[in-house]
């Protein structure tokens, strides 16, 4: 007979007692990382052929154990997995049900490796699977900020500093300045990866296990770069965790600041941009209202990341070696983190396709000042030092401000009296394809540089930078939640 009843804890042969009630609550994590299941099978799985390598399992011991973890496969993917209530966590439910489904047999499974390592190769094999899905959700948002930078053609808008007007830019060039922010990021997901991927198994509870596993080789079977190289920083690494955090929080971020522009551009006192009926929203009260509900949540989601990179962080600050309890608390914030993000790149990806551009409005919030810079310029190449030149023209919008005029409708004589260098062909200067034109340097705001960024973009979306484990990733979107 098995030494513990598969319906008492994994550990309840040293005590005397049962738990106290609210204790067990407080202690199991069921409910959180249950999610884990998929993985958790495939580990164990794993493990089972580790084993048998080891010498441990006999090939007919390992066949029945792999015989009822596909049995128990099965179950989580049909749904009929009934979890009782002494099951502690997601391992502590998957070894009861392969022993209830093999016998005592199944209790085998649990030799030489500990919860401690488990947890973190099934949790480090759920981010792997699930960051490949994360980067096509963030694809899809790149992918339609390109094509609003493609559909904007020739279209010019000021560009702002301290949010306020400063020099006329390509609309093209706002669009895809959002983009590589989440480039950016993307790359990020890339950086982590292959830190997430090293596999603790083997560690064991801290020291290692006490049979001559072949990590290596478990390591490679799983998908896993690497085994971890110190069995006590195997346990109690949660970098991995951590930096995916960072990486959503900064993502959050570059969300968030994008949100708020188009906020901004909607508003009627901007009325750049307008968002079609499917993604806005109305007010129960104020019949004439169109909100941007969408891109608020989109806009305070970041805080909702930037709590759950916090929190990890708070957690692992001074933990000694190796696994402590604390550590559990790690799954639903990287859970948290993920789901946030799944839920809110689709949806803008598909609202910032459906963005309609007033183009009236933005050409219209171009005048004459903004190319004060230019005619600046101009006077440079006529001659004068550029700081002078700047009070030149500094003098010239002086003027125009205080006749209430536009800088290209003050009289010549006016202008003259300011400097003769202020003829008609400085006048000339003062027109925002002009301005444009002289803007084609690389990553300027010039219709050639912008043509050029735009391939550029394209050409880099081509290349995903997390490798497609499409198989896996099934594997979550079945295990239910
Ligand atoms: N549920 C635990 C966690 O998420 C599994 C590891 C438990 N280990 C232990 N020594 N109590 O961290």
């Amino acid at each position: 007979m098995d030494e513990t009843s598969a319906s008492s804890p994994l550990w309840a042969g040293r005590f005397e007692q049962p738990m106290d009630a609210a204790a067990w609550t407080l202690n199991a994590s069921l409910h959180v990382d249950r999610r884990l299941a998929l993985a958790d099978v495939r580990v164990n799985r794993a493990w089972a052929e580790a084993l048998e390598e080891a010498g441990v399992l006999s090939a007919a011991e390992r066949a029945a154990l792999v015989a009822g973890l596909e049995l128990l496969e099965q179950e989580f993917r049909s749904g009929v997995f009934v979890f009782q209530p002494t099951d502690e966590d997601i391992h502590t439910a998957v070894e009861r049900r392969l022993r209830e489904l093999v016998g005592p047999l199944g209790g085998k499974i649990a030799t030489g490796r500990s919860r401690n390592d488990l947890v973190a190769t099934d949790a480090r094999l759920w981010l792997m699977e699930q960051l490949c899905h994360l980067e096509t959700a963030l694809i899809e948002v790149q992918k339609a900020l390109v094509e609003q930078a493609e559909a904007s053609a020739d279209l010019y808008l000021p560009g702002y500093t301290h949010l306020q007007r400063a020099q006329p830019i390509l609309l093209a060039h706002w669009w895809l300045a959002y983009f590589w922010p989440l480039e950016r990021d993307r790359q990020r997901l890339g950086d982590l990866y292959p830190r997430v991927a090293v596999m603790p198994m083997g560690a064991a509870a801290l020291a290692g296990s006490g049979f001559p596993i072949d990590r290596e080789h478990l390591a490679q079977r799983l998908g896993f770069l690497a085994a971890a190289p110190n069995s006590l920083d195997a346990v109690a690494d949660r970098d991995f965790a951590a930096e995916f955090l960072f990486v959503a929080a900064m993502l959050g971020i570059h969300l968030s600041q994008l949100a708020e522009m188009v906020i901004l551009f909607c508003s009627q006192e901007f009325g750049f941009l307008e968002i079609p009926d499917a993604f806005a929203t109305g007010s129960s009260l104020m019949p004439q209202k169109k909100n941007p509900d969408l891109f608020e949540l989109t806009r305070a989601k970041a805080g909702t990341l930037l709590g759950h990179l916090t929190a990890l962080m708070t957690v692992l600050k001074g933990l000694p070696l190796a696994y402590n309890k604390d550590l559990q608390e790690d799954k639903a914030q990287v859970f948290g983190a993920m789901d946030t993000l799944l839920g809110v790149l689709p949806v803008l990806a598909a609202a910032l396709r459906a963005l309609r551009v007033k183009p009236e409005r933005l050409q219209a919030a171009v005048s004459a000042e903004l190319m004060a810079t230019d005619l600046a310029d101009y006077l440079v190449e006529q001659g004068l030092p550029f700081r002078e030149a700047h009070a030149v023209v500094g003098q010239a919008v002086r003027l125009a401000l205080a006749r209430g005029r536009s800088l290209d409708t003050l009289d010549r004589e006016a202008l003259q009296a300011i400097h003769p260098l202020l003829d008609e062909h400085a006048l000339a200067i003062l027109e925002p394809r002009h301005s444009l034109a002289r803007r084609n340097l690389s990553g300027g705001s010039g219709p050639l540089a912008v043509s050029a960024q735009l391939r550029a973009a394209q050409a880099v979306l081509a290349r995903r930078v997390i490798l497609d484990r499409s198989e896996n990733v099934r594997d979550e979107r079945t295990s239910g939640s």
